[in-house]
């Protein structure tokens, strides 16, 4: 029996441009995610997020859903370009009318809503002027805050302000497999960090400012090792490699962005060419960092990578093969969730929460219209298993977030890959509960007593 705490939050997440669809509905404008994946080429078969789930229009189906998981807690994100249509300037009632909608339902039906401020959809009109290359994106994503956090006062007070920096960055500004598709050199990557660090900085302290009761986070990934037996000396490995910071391998890591806004130094372990760029680090950050560090750090967590002490130093270790994966072709590691919360937990000595957690599956209807995806379920208990393991060993996590409520758009994959608790028919537009959905209605509905 695993043990959580009473006031242990269960949700489900999702993302604006993965699931909404309704691309070109109610005044919304152009992202830089619209233009990237029309660009032949970008994303596999084409596809694109103009339809998705439709949850633009079918909102509610969402929340019935939710509800019917009893989840107390949804995290979404909202869409830039569909409330800013140019970024900036000017709001779209239309867009505000849609969360409004989304955010009154939740709450009547007992749901807390946990806004992600931007999950990748930069409106294409800030990044036709630069983008993240540019501070003026970091200022207009303040008032963006701003402004949202003045429309939901009283009625939001859990926000996010910037999902994964890694992949903004590493893959949008350094492989170019997300849009906006550059490939900037590391210095040029290293202003783009720099710009999304400055926005979540200003964002926090709108958000601050305009309630203070407002609980403010971001939602980091990068590598976590976990260690290959309970030795000290292989735990002192994985916790070195975790917090490693090479000139190769640097967007994927939580200590580029956390080391500055909790501890209020860039990492000091960090490859020499990052080192120079820290030397010119740009003024206006430094100010911000006095607003950014987060009340809460959400971590999104899919699997770790095995390292242990050898005698020449900390070390990784190669899987046996054949070693389980998802089907997207990440190893399971269920122990990431143990050691993860841990590692992150006493280096930065805040709440957490699993903002992400979850895999892909090739699940179908079966003949006897069902989705019986029981792989999610071994997955999924495994995984809870470690995380109250790491709970019980002192990591402060508050609740688990899983992704996702619903098969959607995984950005190059297209639709293959089906993350989802709830089964999207594209075609027909229709959702189906897997059985998976029925079996984290129980793990909600009793704590996770019965993992
Ligand atoms: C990370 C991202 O935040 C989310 O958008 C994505 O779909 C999942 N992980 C799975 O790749």
């Amino acid at each position: 029996m695993a043990h959580f705490p009473e006031t242990f939050v269960w949700g489900a997440a999702s993302a604006a441009y993965q699931i909404e669809g309704g691309a070109r509905d109610g005044g919304r404008g152009p992202s830089i995610w619209d233009t990237f994946s029309h660009t032949p080429g970008n994303v596999a078969r084409g596809e694109t997020g103009d339809v998705a789930c439709d949850s633009y229009h079918r909102w509610q189906e969402d929340v019935g859903l939710l509800r019917s998981m009893h989840l107390s807690a949804y995290r979404f994100s909202i869409s830039w370009p569909r409330v800013l249509p140019d970024g900036d300037g000017d709001w779209n009632p239309d867009g505000l009318a849609y969360y409004d909608r989304l955010v009154d339902a939740l709450r009547a039906a007992g749901i807390e809503p946990y806004i992600t401020l931007y999950h990748w959809d930069l409106p294409q009109a800030l990044e036709d002027r630069g983008g993240w290359q540019s501070a003026d994106t970091a200022r207009a994503f303040g008032r963006y805050a701003a402004g949202l956090a003045a429309h939901f006062r009283g009625r939001v007070t859990h926000w996010f302000t910037i999902n994964e920096i890694a992949c903004i960055v590493g893959m949008g500004y350094g492989r170019g497999n997300h849009a906006p598709g550059l490939r900037l050199p590391l210095e040029g990557q290293f202003r783009c960090w720099q710009n999304v660090m400055l926005a979540h900085c200003l964002a926090e302290q709108a958000l601050h400012e305009a309630d203070p009761a407002n609980i403010v986070g971001l939602a980091s990934t990068g590598r976590i090792c976990h260690p290959v037996t309970e030795d000290p000396a292989d735990l002192q490995a994985a916790r070195r490699l975790t917090f490693a910071c090479p000139d190769e391998d640097w967007t994927f890591t939580h200590q580029m962005l956390l080391d500055p806004l909790c501890l209020g130094h860039w990492p000091q372990d960090a490859g020499p060419r990052l080192r120079a760029c820290f030397a010119r680090t740009d003024p206006a950050l430094t100010r911000a960092l006095a607003f950014g560090k987060p009340d809460v750090i959400g971590l999104n967590i899919y699997n770790s990578v095995p390292a242990r002490m050898e005698a020449d130093g900390p070390a990784f270790v190669r899987r046996p093969t054949g070693w389980p994966r998802t089907a997207i072709g990440w190893p399971i590691e269920p122990s990431s969730l143990r050691w993860g919360p841990r590692f992150i937990g006493e280096r930065y000595g805040l709440p957490l929460y699993i903002t992400e957690n979850g895999l892909s599956c090739n699940d179908k209807i079966y003949l006897d219209g069902q989705v019986h995806d029981a792989d999610r379920i071994d997955f999924t208990t495994r995984y809870l298993r470690e995380l109250a393991r790491g709970i019980a060993e002192g990591a402060d996590v508050r609740g688990y977030f899983h992704w996702s409520l619903i098969d959607n758009f995984e950005w190059y994959s297209g639709y293959s890959e089906r993350f989802g608790l709830v089964y999207m028919d594209y075609a027909a537009g229709q959702r189906l509960p897997k059985d998976s959905a029925r079996w984290y209605a129980r793990v909600a509905a009793d704590n996770g007593r019965c993992l």
